[in-house]
């Protein structure tokens, strides 16, 4: 899939700009503080209705107005899909697909694929479990709607149970209504457990050929799902894992104030050669590890939707090595790529055919003749 057209209005520091990207690599390049990143963004936006910068819908809008216009065009196979999103100041959304208002949101997630990659994503490894889960909820939430559904929904009654848990203290007339809330984050929870752990065992596959390549055969990766207590391949013991740890765990809750196990405490092993990468690896493994996470993602979105997603680079070119660079831009010679960059330098010891370079500067964008 790639995108054909992309107009902003009032969107962060764009006024009012149409961008007509190629089927290739894109280059975004500009100074500091132009809108490199504002671009990326905003792509970002169209296939997740959400940023990754920020949970305020509001702070997308150009300062001084009210609210901020996407409109992508996107062609998958022989099929153009365009998607608007009108966001307001209270954030709130609308949303059209090919000019159709009567849509749920949810239908609008997946039209568009992306994967993201940024210096965050270069410490995948290093980072805490929140990160590395929200690295699989993204991406899951593309390729299944229901899963999106799922996670909303649990991340709606976990936070009614914490609510309740801080309230509870003596109440033990409470306890019944925590065990209702327990009932259901079993029945969510035990949904996103399976799809987690079938994804990283896809993940893990691919990543496996991937990391080999990139490190000449001298790294073996291996990628599992650490879910807290013992792992069920079936989703009803799952939930009866997930409800018997719920409800055993009350006392203990009460006293914290706060759910203590469950998917959201979750998080992925890597293991290079056999021992846990995120202590032992070497700065440099980490970082080529954080690159085959993400070569992977796009090989296992092309093997689930049938199309390559969208890939955005921000910013990564000056982090990586000049052997990481090339295992990165070989990756994605049939994906529509934007890389944004403050010199373009960065890639010019690199040959493409199918590249067009754009030029930023205060909220302003320009293609550069080549
Ligand atoms: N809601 C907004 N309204 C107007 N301007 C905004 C808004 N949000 C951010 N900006 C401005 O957009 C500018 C460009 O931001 P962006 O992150 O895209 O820069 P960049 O080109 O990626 O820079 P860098 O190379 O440092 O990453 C920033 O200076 C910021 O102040
Ligand atoms: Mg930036």
């Amino acid at each position: 899939m790639h995108i054909e057209s992309l107009e902003l209005i009032n969107f962060r520091n764009y006024s009012n700009i149409t961008l007509r990207p190629i089927n290739g690599l894109n280059v975004i390049v500009g100074e500091n503080a132009q809108g490199k990143t504002n671009i990326v963004e905003a792509i970002y936006y169209s296939g997740s209705l959400k940023s990754y910068r920020t949970f305020k819908d509001r702070e997308l809008i150009r300062w001084g107005n009210d609210k901020a216009y996407i409109k992508t065009e996107i062609k998958k196979q022989n099929n153009t899909t365009k998607i608007e999103i009108l966001i307001n100041s209270q954030d709130k959304k609308g949303v059209r697909i090919n000019g159709s208002k009567n849509i749920k949101l949810s239908d609008a997630l997946g039209i568009l694929n992306v994967v993201i990659f940024s210096p965050e994503d270069l410490k995948l490894l290093k980072e805490g479990p929140s990160v590395r889960r929200k690295f699989i909820d993204n991406e899951l939430n593309q390729i299944r709607p229901k899963y999106h559904h799922a996670l909303m929904q649990y991340n709606r009654v976990l936070l009614q149970r914490n609510n309740l848990l801080k309230s509870v203290s003596n109440k033990s007339s409470l306890k019944a209504e925590l065990e209702i809330f327990s009932e259901q984050l079993a029945e969510y929870g035990s949904f996103i457990v399976e799809a987690r752990h079938e994804f990283i065992k896809k993940l893990s596959m691919i990543a496996r050929l991937i990391h080999r390549k990139i490190t000449n055969g001298d790294e073996e990766i291996e990628i599992l799902y650490q879910h807290d207590g013992t792992y069920f391949e079936n989703k009803d013991q799952i939930k009866k894992n997930l409800l018997n740890n719920f409800l055993n765990e009350i006392d203990k809750d009460i006293e914290r104030g706060y759910t203590l196990k469950g998917p959201h405490r979750d998080d992925i092993i890597i293991k290079i050669n056999g021992i846990d990468a995120r202590i032992f690896a070497s700065q440099g493994q980490q970082r080529s590890a954080a690159l085959s996470l993400k070569l992977s993602e796009l090989e296992l979105i092309k093997a689930e939707v049938g199309e390559y997603p969208v890939l955005l680079l921000d910013d990564v070119m000056s982090e990586l090595d000049i052997n990481r660079q090339k295992h990165l831009l070989s990756a994605f010679k049939s994906i529509q790529t934007f890389l944004t960059c403050t010199t373009l330098n960065d890639i010019n010891a690199f040959h493409f055919d199918n590249k067009s370079v754009f030029s930023v500067k205060e909220g302003t964008i320009t293609r550069q003749q080549t």
